[in-house]
């Protein structure tokens, strides 16, 4: 059904956080051509039901196998938690067995015992990533020793994709989610910022949690892994074209999302409306 062809690594997100994650994807694979996918048109995932994300986020994979992507990363934790499973054990076996899908929170999960020194994890994201327990499941799973502890910031997302991340108003619901997740467990030493958004909002997470803890985004973290991945995998990097090229794909205005990436990416961005 799909190209058998080589074809792009495909990076996928609901809006604009992905490109946080492509940044870094680019710096450790600079060869390699890409095709970014923002749903901005129907972001954010995290407010919505498991299905719903399950839902668009297939669609958004296949629009991808279509455009010749061998591989895609989930470059969305929401997407990770709740769509990333049921796709390569229920989807791409009758997609194509061949095809990888990928997700950011094991890379993620798989590195942190490296950064914290007494165990005690907090984790910053969406409802949706949240309130599926994925990170405490996964940590719990990886390193059973670590305490998890959790705080959903609704409003971290809507500020991003709303160009608002570093007004004075952002402030406000950033020092407050980050004392919610101090309340529960002060003694945290290591923060996760479980959205590819909150990368953006790093200046004013850094000032709100005035070194108390790390601060990890994930961006290095999945590159890591990536090439990783691709050492490990010859046979999925021969899949995957080298040009150096990146083509952007929005479900929203081009104009709009080439304006906005502009703060995500060095360099002019063109993009291309898509439908999913
Ligand atoms: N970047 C997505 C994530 O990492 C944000 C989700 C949203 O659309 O709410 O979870």
């Amino acid at each position: 059904m799909y190209s058998s062809a080589p074809g792009p690594i495909g990076v996928f997100d609901s809006g604009y956080g992905g490109l946080t994650i492509l940044k870094e994807i680019r710096k450790a694979l600079p060869d390699y051509d890409y095709i970014y996918l923002g749903d901005n048109a129907r972001t954010p995932y995290g407010t919505r039901s498991f299905d719903v994300v399950y839902e668009f986020t297939l669609q958004a994979v296949k629009k991808l196998f279509e455009r010749g992507c061998r591989m895609v990363i989930l470059a969305c934790n929401t997407a990770s938690a709740k769509a990333l499973r049921s796709i390569q054990q229920k989807d791409l076996p009758l997609l194509d067995p061949e095809r990888r899908v990928l997700g950011v929170v094991i890379p993620t999960v798989e590195a942190i015992d490296k950064i914290t020194k007494n165990g005690n994890i907090g984790v910053l994201g969406t409802q949706g990533t949240v309130s599926s327990g994925t990170y405490d499941i996964e940590i719990a799973k990886f390193f059973p020793r670590f305490r998890t502890v959790s705080q959903a910031c609704p409003m971290w997302v809507p500020l991003v994709e709303n160009c608002e991340y570093d007004k004075p108003g952002a402030d406000y619901f950033v020092r407050k989610n980050v004392e919610v997740l101090f309340a529960e467990e002060p003694d945290i030493d290591t923060i996760i910022l479980g959205c590819t958004h909150y990368p953006l909002m790093l200046p004013k997470i850094r000032e709100a949690v005035g070194g108390r803890a790390e601060i990890v985004c994930q961006g290095p973290l999945v590159a890591a892994s990536l090439s990783n991945y691709l050492e490990r995998h010859p046979e999925m990097a021969e899949r995957c074209t080298r040009g150096g090229t990146v083509e952007y794909l929005t479900t929203e205005n081009p104009d709009r999302f080439a304006a906005a990436a502009a703060n995500f990416v060095d360099g002019p961005v063109e993009a291309k409306r898509v439908e999913l």
